[in-house]
């Protein structure tokens, strides 16, 4: 039964193809129709790291309310297709599948920064078409992993007006972070906290952008709340490494917050029955003293998103006070969601679970429902193909994904005719991150493989 509604889900998907839902846009009785490129609109990305879903973190994000929710288009059913960093995010920055791009890992052989350079995309990517379209691009923060203080030069990330990147093996270390500019060598910001150092390089970024007359796209990728990692020598993060994974760090104002906040204790929170394949079914159940350890974890996470909402709200504030806000799509989400104490599972993601793989989409702009939540089925694959839409490029027919129907009309000629599956995949290995590790018999480095196409539509999630 299961399979017959997936296949009605493929015949509707293959529908909504020969529809060519790439073909531009006509809103044709609305102002944005006549384009000028002065009135072509801008977009602001805030990407976020390992930021759940199911774990309610949003909820602690009153800028992200304020700003994005209440004020625009919020995707319960989106989707990363690989919950892991690397091969997340050149899934979402390329537009293809994992299995498609070869970069599958976050460390090379299989994957991060010198896989994404080796497979030839880093001509191949959002940035470099949306500079074809006209448009001014900037990013700072994270982009891959194994993008280090040796490699950041072998080539240059291409496509970037302007970028400041964060560089392994300090990504992650919240107080210590180094960052790299333009054709800069690396700067390090000792003792800074990394969320205040990319505030402040995102708002340089969007000051210098609206200083010309071309729209832009300026992407904004902070580390949070993602756990703090630190490296003890080497230029890489790698399971083989010396390297240390502790829950991640707020600022020092918000280090008091949310003292008597818990993992919300959802159904499959901790289970007394085990299920799952047989590496997650081994697992004992947690002790009151893993739980209350975990709890933490999750206070620290949300600790930690505040800096991000501080951030979102001064990008806020900055484009409204250029006059710009109308005239500006903004997108939150996050590389790949989190599970913590789900399924007796110790912090960390990797899993096929609607925890790890259900990420936040929320988008702001000109044209888009305001205080709207869509069940619409949509993965990070559809990005890119949405973004180029969005700013009338030319589209590209090697993509994997489909556009998402973001203004009110094409909503309501989409309805019921996008596809209702992902493709979802994992490559590698499961890392439990926090002090406990998997089990008394430690299951980490463990490989688990799979390919899955799930089906996430009306009447059949799972
Ligand atoms: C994918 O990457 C692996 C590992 O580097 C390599 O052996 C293989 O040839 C690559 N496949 C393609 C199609 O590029
Ligand atoms: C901070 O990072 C720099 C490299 O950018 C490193 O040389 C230094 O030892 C680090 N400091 C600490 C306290 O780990």
């Amino acid at each position: 039964m299961k399979f017959l509604t997936s296949a009605v889900g493929l015949v509707t998907f293959t529908a909504a193809l020969a529809r060519d839902p790439q073909a531009p846009l006509s809103e044709s009785s609305s102002a944005s129709s006549a384009k000028s490129p002065q009135s072509r609109p801008n977009i602001v990305f805030f990407l976020a790291d390992d930021q759940d879903v199911h774990l309610d973190s949003l909820a602690y994000q009153p800028a992200v309310h304020r700003h994005l929710i209440d004020e625009g288009l919020t995707f319960r059913r989106h989707f990363c297709t690989v919950a892991l960093c690397c091969p997340s995010r050149v899934n979402l920055w390329t537009g293809k599948a994992a299995h498609n791009t070869n970069v599958t890992d976050i460390n090379p052989p299989y994957g991060g920064y010198p896989k994404f350079v080796s497979q030839g995309l880093n001509g191949h990517y959002l940035p470099i078409w949306l500079q074809e379209a006209g448009y001014r691009t900037y990013y700072t923060g994270k982009l891959f992993n194994a993008h280090t203080v040796e490699n950041y030069n072998e080539p240059f990330p291409a496509g970037w007006t302007g970028s400041d990147f964060l560089l392994d093996p300090f990504t992650y270390s919240y107080l210590n972070s180094t960052w790299q500019r333009n054709t800069d060598p690396p700067v390090s910001h000792e003792g800074d906290y990394t969320t205040d150092v990319i505030s402040q390089k995102a708002k340089g970024f969007l000051k210098d952008a609206v200083e010309t007359e071309d729209p832009f796209f300026l992407a904004i990728a902070p580390v949070a709340p993602h756990s703090n990692v630190e490296v003890d020598h080497g230029t890489q993060i790698t399971p083989d490494a010396p390297f240390k994974v502790t829950p991640p760090i707020a600022a020092e104002r918000h280090k008091d917050l949310f003292k008597n906040v818990q993992i919300p204790r959802t159904e499959h929170f901790n289970p007394d029955k085990a299920s799952g394949v047989s590496w997650i079914r081994q697992l004992p159940k947690q002790s009151s003293v893993q739980v209350e350890y975990n709890d933490e974890f999750y206070r620290s996470r949300l600790r930690a998103l505040q800096a991000v909402d501080e951030l979102v709200d001064d990008i806020f504030g900055l484009l409204e006070q250029h006059g710009i806000l109308d005239n500006t799509y903004v997108i939150y989400s996050s590389d790949n969601g989190y599970h913590i104490g789900q399924h007796r599972l110790p912090p960390g993601k990797e899993c096929g679970y609607e925890e790890d793989v259900n990420v936040p989409l929320i988008v702001r702009g000109p044209n888009v429902p305001k205080g709207i939540t869509t069940d619409q089925v949509t993965s990070h694959t559809d990005l890119v193909p949405t973004i180029l839409e969005l700013v009338g490029a030319q589209p590209k027919d090697d993509l994997d994904g489909t556009a998402i129907p973001l203004r009110e009309a094409e909503i309501s000629r989409s309805d019921g005719r996008r596809h209702e599956h992902v493709n979802l995949e994992y490559w590698g290995f499961a890392l439990a991150e926090g002090k406990y590790g998997f089990a008394e018999e430690d299951l980490s480095g463990k490989l688990i493989l799979f390919v899955a196409c799930t089906c996430h539509g009306h009447g059949f999630l799972q």
